[in-house]
């Protein structure tokens, strides 16, 4: 039990705890909030079961944490709601890809706030990795390595042909701004000074590097990432609410729910700009600084 009550259960060893005896769309005591945040720090994803929130809870929910970051840089908002973002699971547009959310902005993210709605009655899980640990992961050379790489993530991703006609108009969509952002291989998390890869889907090639080396390189860095023991996977039912830390956490959401109907609505607390191990802030390579989209654009 936290001394304002409630109880914090761990799921994976390394990542993840289910916070037992918290009303969500209450008004929650700030001293409730800071401990919320406190065990977000420790477990890097935090799962309440049974909220049954609404947009407006969910909302009100996540701005305790933070300015709220509009849907996303490109994707339409959800109906009427400019700071929600469906996330529908239609054919061909599924996050079946490990990533950070929209890195390739400077200014990514700090939290990232999924609820479910609809949910298939078995798949369709989550699945968050603990980038911190995956960096203590690594043997000395290679942290050695990562500690001074960066890296350029884009939302222009070379990915597979879309399938449909849908999946090429969500495509066509997400790209209508490209953004080029380098940031850090190594972020130094700005409220706990732990250090974590921070990569995943959007990082595209590295700084100094060619796309075959690039490819490479991310590829033996992310394997750590995705590595069983690093990894918590969320199994949902209605009404849940999952925050995590996507300053130091990657997510993925594996595609086996065939036509079956999945419902979240996303809602992202706005972040600062990365700092690597040698203090130098992320910066635009291409595109602007989406300050449509965050409040932290100038910071
Ligand atoms: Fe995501």
């Amino acid at each position: 039990m936290t001394t304002t009550g409630f109880d914090v259960r761990r799921i994976g060893g390394r990542i993840g705890a289910e916070i037992i005896g918290v009303d969500l769309a209450g008004d929650l005591d700030p001293a409730v909030v800071s401990e919320i945040n406190s065990a977000l720090l420790e477990h890097k994803a935090l799962f309440f079961r049974g909220q049954r929130l609404d947009d407006a809870a969910q909302l009100g929910f996540a701005s305790r944490f933070g300015e709220l970051t509009t849907a996303h840089p490109t994707v339409p908002a959800a109906d009427g709601q400019p700071n929600v973002l469906a996330v529908n699971g239609e054919e061909g547009i599924r996050s079946n890809r490990w990533h950070t959310d929209v890195t390739f902005v400077r200014t990514p993210p700090k939290a990232t706030t999924l609820r479910s709605l609809v949910v298939p009655p078995y798949g369709g899980n989550t699945l968050i990795a603990n980038a911190a640990t995956a960096y203590q992961d690594l043997p000395e050379p290679l942290r050695a390595l990562a500690d001074r790489l960066w890296a350029v993530h884009t939302n222009d991703h070379d990915y597979a042909e879309p399938k449909t006609a849908r999946a090429a108009e969500h495509r066509r969509q997400f790209v209508s701004r490209k953004y080029r952002t380098a940031h850090p291989v190594v972020r130094v998390h700005p409220e706990t000074g732990e250090r974590g890869l921070f990569i995943g889907g959007f990082a595209q090639r590295l700084v100094g590097l060619g796309p075959d080396e690039s490819r490479d390189i991310l590829r033996i860095l992310q394997s750590y990432v995705t590595r069983p023991e690093n990894v918590v996977r969320w199994q949902w039912a209605p009404g849940d609410l999952v925050l995590f830390d996507n300053r130091i956490t990657q997510h993925y959401a594996p595609d086996d729910y065939g036509d079956l109907p999945r419902l979240l609505h996303r809602v992202t607390v706005a972040g600062d700009a990365p700092v690597g191990v040698d203090g130098e802030h992320s910066r635009v390579v291409e595109g602007d600084d989406a300050a449509h989209y965050t409040p932290a654009a100038a910071a």
